[in-house]
């Protein structure tokens, strides 16, 4: 048994907004207990993409189990739980509803407080995890298969997005990338792989400029000029590297993701910038800003790889700030899929 101190505040958190069942027991806001995933990747990789109404059955079928997991592996029962944190928002809303109605369940049958949170704050919060001493403010960019923000940290669950996509989020441009290239569902890790055999610079693909806000991101006219290239060699009955435009297209998400984030940085004035999302695992991109950030002396955090695609710690890190911060929620709470940050 997990020996707990009075005053230790214990967060049991639940995520389920898309493709991932996960629960976990977190400390104090920084250490976490267990992180258990049950991940539907297999199922869905037939269909090419997430397929709401199985993602929704999946949860059901096995939210009760991750749960018992999570409590189990930390070694606590629900009598040593301080308060349950649930994503209630952005996400699908069948897939959250699964959560949300787990988490009113047993902060109802426990008798503890309920949190919700939103899961990019979640995702933003997975930062502090492995990073004791982070603390706000800071900039952050947080790249996932919805969103691509450039948020500024101002406190603990308090932010400001300062730039976001105008279309495609980058995790959705590896993921349609990798399919028109044959590689299959999911993109990014797929991409990320295939790259390290490739030639970043066999075929220039345009870096978006777009309007007026300096770092908002654009992602669909990447995508287009992947296509259209593949057309063209296809026209031409010319054969297709696909390590050489995995690389290529990889290099031209990532140098836009770095010039528009670290130009941030400078312009806000900050020394500190982290990533979050499943994007935020891709090996290139964070050797990317480790490089580019030591030039510019700005101190770089980015979390392990399990802590960047979807997980229950990073809901239970944010939920313990909020907690704290005297947020509660009752059991009208409902799922929001398009909750805003
Ligand atoms: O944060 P996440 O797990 O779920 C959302 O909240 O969307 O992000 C999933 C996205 C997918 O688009 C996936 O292809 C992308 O993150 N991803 C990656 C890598 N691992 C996951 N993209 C690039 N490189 C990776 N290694
Ligand atoms: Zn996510």
């Amino acid at each position: 048994m997990e020996q707990q101190n009075n005053e230790d505040i214990l967060i049991l958190a639940v995520e389920t907004s898309c493709d991932e069942t996960a629960a976990s027991v977190v400390k104090n806001g920084r250490e976490v207990l267990s992180n258990v995933i049950y991940t539907q990747i297999a199922l869905h990789t037939k269909y090419g993409g997430v397929v709401p109404e199985i993602a929704s059955r999946k949860h059901i079928e096995k939210i009760n189990q991750v749960v018992e997991s999570a409590l189990e592996e930390a070694g606590v029962t629900l009598r040593d739980i301080t308060a349950i944190a649930v994503t209630y928002g952005p996400g699908l809303v069948g897939a959250l509803l699964v959560g949300v109605s787990e988490a009113k369940a047993i902060a109802f049958a426990a008798d503890i407080p309920l949190v919700g949170v939103h899961h990019i704050s979640g995702h933003i919060s997975a930062n502090y995890i492995e990073h004791r001493e982070l603390e706000p403010p800071f900039i952050c960019l947080v790249a996932s298969g919805g969103h691509s923000h450039l948020v500024v940290v101002k406190d603990y669950g308090q932010y400001e997005i300062i730039g976001r996509t105008r279309d495609d989020a980058a995790g959705e441009a590896f993921d349609k990338v990798a399919r028109a290239i044959g590689l299959g569902y999911p993109g990014g890790p797929k991409i990320d792989k295939l790259s390290k055999e490739g030639n970043p610079d066999a075929v220039l693909f345009p870096r978006a400029k777009v309007g007026e806000n300096e770092y908002d991101f654009s992602f669909s006219g990447l995508k287009s000029a992947v296509l259209n290239y593949l057309n063209s060699c296809q026209m031409k009955g010319e054969e297709i590297c696909q390590a050489d435009v995995a690389a290529s297209f990889q290099k031209a998400v990532i140098d836009v993701l770095v010039e528009h984030s670290l130009h941030a940085v400078k312009e806000f004035g900050y020394d500190k910038f982290a990533i979050a999302g499943g994007v935020a695992s891709n090996s290139s991109l964070r050797a990317a800003f480790v490089q580019e950030c030591a030039k510019r002396n700005i101190t770089f955090y980015h979390p392990s790889p399990v802590y960047c695609t979807d997980n229950a710690a990073m809901i239970g890190v944010a939920g313990y700030y909020e907690y704290i911060r005297g947020v509660r929620h009752g059991y009208d709470l409902n799922a929001v899929p398009n909750l805003k940050l």
